[in-house]
């Protein structure tokens, strides 16, 4: 038996029809957790997504013959990876299919917050424009100024090399500084996370959401900011402090802020929809059609891998195949 917490895109759930019993969540909002935990009682498997914790607890609710938790998103801090490696649960995820996707978004994001794309919209919706005006909702250039991507993963790196399309200076940090030929494609060059925080135009986060990364953008970070930049985060909501960016977007410290994610998704901090100087997206990095497809076909594999006691093709632990049967 398997649970899937939620319907996938059509093409993973056709590979997964037929080759096992489903138990399917069939509403289109995530599963509560209190249902989860009765709903995963039994299975040998799991496809989840980042919106369901797969905590310790939630493993032991599953019992012993849980083999798999097969997560439809490249991110995976929802899952204790440790617990379930421990358990002998192989973890499986999606990544490299969502790059590109949601490189795009990162900047449409960044696009539409600096030339104010959404005010624009609203004054032509509410018959305001009155014709061409000089002033009229003047935004930022993009070329000649710095990127600063913090998290040169894929996404990262798919990020850089858009943004050497526009002209832009780009700098780097990541806890792993990539080899000299990387950075000579991606045209990057390292840099501290602190000069990064000082230099940038655009500041865009990429990494993943870790015990190091939480609130890694703090009041601190944001103070250290040039007052005419921006803050992107496509990563995970965690990674920067909320409230503390709220504060420093109604002070104007920075120019603004766009975000795909957030701290405790999916509601937002408050005062944050308020602001004019953010631009908020629902969770869109990679919600396009054959992106959203193909990560339901690696999450449907993995699952499937994963209760024949493979190693699924996309796991995140093999090692965990060490720990089976113990
Ligand atoms: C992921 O896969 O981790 C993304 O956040 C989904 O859009």
């Amino acid at each position: 038996m398997v649970l899937i917490t939620r319907r996938i895109p059509e093409p993973g759930m056709k590979l997964l029809r037929g080759k096992c019993r489903l138990r399917l969540w069939n509403r289109d909002e995530p599963m509560p957790e209190k249902i989860l935990r009765k709903k995963i009682r039994g299975v040998d498997g799991v496809l989840c997504l980042l919106t369901d914790k797969l905590t310790r607890e939630m493993m032991q609710a599953a019992g012993p013959r849980l083999k798999v938790i097969s997560t439809m998103a490249v991110g995976f801090d929802n899952i204790d990876v440790k617990e379930a490696t421990r358990r002998g649960i192989f973890v499986g995820n999606t990544p490299g299919v969502l790059t590109e996707a949601t490189a795009d978004l990162t900047w449409a994001l960044m696009l539409a917050l600096a030339r104010k794309i959404p005010q624009g919209d609203r004054i032509m919706r509410q018959g305001k424009f009155t014709g061409w005006s000089p002033t009229l909702l003047l935004g930022a250039d993009f070329f000649g100024r710095t990127l600063g991507i913090v998290g040169m993963g894929r996404i990262g790196r798919a990020v850089a090399r858009r943004a050497q399309g526009f002209g832009m200076r780009i700098i780097y940090h990541d806890s792993r500084r990539l080899a000299a030929s990387e950075e000579r494609v991606v045209g990057a060059r390292y840099v501290s996370l602190q000069e990064l925080i000082r230099r940038s135009d655009f500041i865009t986060l990429h990494c993943p959401l870790t015990r190091e990364t939480w609130h890694l953008i703090g009041g601190k970070e944001l103070a250290m900011m040039k007052p005419g930049a921006y803050l992107l985060n496509v990563s995970r909501g965690p990674v920067v402090d909320e409230k503390a960016l709220v504060r420093a977007l109604q002070r104007k410290q920075i120019a603004g802020a766009g975000l795909d994610v957030y701290e405790h998704e999916p509601r937002l901090a408050p005062g944050l929809a308020k602001l004019d100087n953010v631009l908020l997206a629902p969770h869109l990095g990679s919600a396009s059609f054959e992106t959203r497809n193909k990560m339901a076909v690696m999450a449907a594999q993995n699952l499937l891998c994963g209760l024949a006691g493979k190693i699924p093709p996309w796991a995140v632990n093999p090692e965990a195949k060490k720990h089976r049967g113990s």
